[in-house]
């Protein structure tokens, strides 16, 4: 994206989420509760400029699919933007004085959505290489301890609640950004961060294998994440408590 189409959609978004807080406090003091959910899609514009109209994601951009995935991690997300957890300043700026609370909102918003999914990535890559990446996501490395991928993130790989995000519908370009600011540390979750100790064990060609897989599966039947489970994580991650 250009910054100036940036920069312009930052303006909209600051004026769109804005009024959106003042409609929320309006909404809260006379009740109208059952106007809520089209006066949320309606400031929620500010956002879907930029993930799609019903959060689904985009086909062939960077920009990440939120529908559908859990509420709290959605949260999560959200107030690491706005704290510095994570950083893109476009959002960072749009978020900076929202108060949980309309982040929560905002959170379960997006949570309950189901739309379909934007194209999985196409481009060719070698059949290796993505061999390589499956056996990351359904095995690990245990010799390198890393663990399988969905021992987490759940056999259909659609995320387990509350906390853990589905790994379908995203591009390879965003997965491996993740990855990659996860290594360095400028992605940050709640402690102890599992996902930091995992990305720190990835090479580059481990990266490059495993969101190349990824973002050619197909997509599922049912995408809603799995149920939290009682089962023991292979790591403890503070953002799943158990
Ligand atoms: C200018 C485009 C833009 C706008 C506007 C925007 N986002 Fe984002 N959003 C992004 C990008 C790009 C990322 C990924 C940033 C990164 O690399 O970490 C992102 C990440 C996210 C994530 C994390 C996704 C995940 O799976 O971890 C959530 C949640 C999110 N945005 C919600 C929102 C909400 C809610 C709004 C409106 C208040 C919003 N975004 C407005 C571009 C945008
Ligand atoms: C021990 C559990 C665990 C394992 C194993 C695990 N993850 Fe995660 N993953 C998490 C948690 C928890 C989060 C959410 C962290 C947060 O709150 O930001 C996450 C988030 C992610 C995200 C962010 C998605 C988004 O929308 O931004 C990606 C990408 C990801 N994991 C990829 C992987 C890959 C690839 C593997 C295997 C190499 C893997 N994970 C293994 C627990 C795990």
């Amino acid at each position: 994206m250009h910054r100036r189409t940036i920069g312009s959609s930052v303006l909209f978004v600051l004026h769109v989420v804005w009024s959106g807080a003042a409609l929320a406090a309006t909404a809260a003091a006379t009740d109208t509760s059952s106007a809520m959910p089209s006066a949320m899609a309606e400031r929620m514009r500010a956002c879907t400029s930029c993930h799609g109209v019903q959060g689904q994601g985009r086909n062939n951009d960077y920009f990440p699919r939120i529908a559908g995935k859990p509420a709290d991690y959605l949260f999560n997300q959200l107030s690491a933007f706005r704290d510095g957890g994570r950083t893109y300043p476009p959002m960072g700026y749009l978020l900076a004085f929202l108060p949980d609370d309309y982040l929560r909102q905002i959170s379960q918003y997006f949570a309950d959505l189901q739309p379909p999914f934007p194209d999985a990535d196409h481009t060719n890559v070698s059949a290796k290489v993505l061999a390589a990446g499956e056996q990351l996501v359904m095995h690990g490395d245990p010799a390198r301890g890393i663990p399988a991928c969905i021992a987490c993130h759940g056999a259909r790989m659609t995320g387990t609640q509350p906390g853990i995000p589905g790994l379908l519908g995203l591009h390879a370009s965003y997965i491996a950004g993740q990855m990659g600011t996860w290594r360095s540390g400028s992605r940050r979750a709640l402690a102890p961060d599992c996902m930091h100790s995992i990305a720190v064990k990835l090479s580059d060609r481990d990266i490059t294998a495993v969101s190349s897989w990824l973002s050619r599966q197909p997509r599922p039947a049912d995408p809603r994440p799995a149920p939290a489970s009682a089962e023991r994580l292979p790591l403890a991650c503070g953002s799943q408590p158990q």
